[in-house]
């Protein structure tokens, strides 16, 4: 391996691929993004070699590895909506599951055996435990959860057989924007609590939905364990580093151990925001546990990771200063 590694970046026009890129960049690697741009935009890969190019299409991966030499690959294409997972449980399948089976298929091909992967704490369904650890039961509650499992089963099996090295990351609740400003959150359509609030901050909407507060937390919202994308990134550096460095497969959860309610969420961005954010009651959203905090020394020890963007401030000022600028 050249000291600088050469890595290839699947979904790395997407929220977190993207500020995957630019991390990759400022540590002097070459890096080639792939993506078919169905949820990322070519103008977020600030750097590299951009292919335009769909995981369903072998002969195009095929072209891409035996024109290019990666060290490893880190993979974050894949639909990301659960509730959508229910409904159309065949997109998820194909997408996540059949098309991550022909990029590793090509990588063993070609002998790429370092392969970093965007798991989630969906793995492991109703928690049975908070805060939730590696050896917590995997038992997802939706297709979206079962298609990540279902990877990270055949990512055993692909170690097993073909020596094909990974680490599973498992992310709570990935939040924020790039520090510099020039990359943040864009789903469209976007779902998640903290980009919603802010958007609701900014008057892109007119108010927030509190999804149920019924729950049995202290005040009656639900959970989560908020971690921003930078952190995320360095987790991704660091496995990348350790599998370069000969490391066995591990799965990891990454969090920042500390949880967050929605109600709190919406304080917070009110400060951060000097704004007044309407807010409205709505029912319970399907699915939701009430509490998803996460246990992640197994990462901190391992990959000497620790997440510097951990203050709910912080996440929300990142996101934040994104929002203001769209
Ligand atoms: N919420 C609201 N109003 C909204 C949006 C969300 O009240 O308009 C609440 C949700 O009910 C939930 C919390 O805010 O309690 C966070 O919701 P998100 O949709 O932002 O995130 P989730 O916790 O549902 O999902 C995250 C990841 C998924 C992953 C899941 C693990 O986004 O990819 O954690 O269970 F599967």
């Amino acid at each position: 391996m050249a000291s600088t590694p050469s890595v290839l970046v699947v979904g790395g026009a997407g929220y977190i691929g993207s500020h995957m890129v630019k991390y990759l960049l400022r540590q002097g690697c070459d890096v080639v993004t792939y993506d078919n741009l169905s949820t990322g935009y070519r103008d977020a890969v600030l750097g590299g070699e951009f292919v335009l190019g769909d995981l369903a299409d072998k002969a195009a991966l095929e072209d891409l590895f035996s024109t290019h030499s990666f060290d490893g690959v880190v993979h974050f294409a894949s639909f990301i909506q659960v509730g959508e997972s229910v409904k159309e449980p065949a997109k998820y399948y194909e997408n996540n599951v059949t098309n991550t089976l022909n990029l590793l298929n090509a990588m063993v091909k070609h002998e790429v055996k370092r392969f970093i992967f965007s798991s989630t704490a969906a793995v492991y369904g109703e928690p049975q435990y908070v805060p939730i650890d590696e050896a917590h039961p995997k038992q997802p509650i939706n297709p979206y959860g079962k298609t990540k499992w279902m990877v990270e089963q055949i990512l055993q099996d692909y170690d097993n057989a073909y020596g094909l090295k990974s680490i599973a990351l498992r992310y709570f609740n990935a939040a924020g924007a790039d520090p510099e400003g020039e990359l943040g959150e864009r789903h469209e359509p976007e779902t998640h609590l903290i980009p919603l609030v802010l958007q609701a901050a900014s008057g892109r909407r007119p108010h927030i939905s509190v999804f149920g507060r019924d729950y049995d937390t202290p005040d009656g919202t639900c959970i989560r364990d908020y971690i921003h994308v930078a952190d995320l990134a360095d987790a991704h550096w660091l496995a990348l580093q350790k599998l370069l460095g000969g490391s066995d497969s591990a799965a990891y959860n990454l969090g920042n151990g500390n949880g967050f309610s929605v109600q709190a969420v919406i304080n917070a961005a009110r400060e951060v925001t000097g704004r007044d954010i309407a807010v409205e009651d709505s029912p319970r959203r399907d699915g939701d546990p009430a509490r998803l905090v996460a246990n992640s020394l197994a990462a901190r020890n391992a990959l000497n990771w620790l997440p510097v963007r951990h203050d709910l401030d912080t996440i929300i000022q990142d996101a934040w200063r994104f929002e203001s600028s769209r």
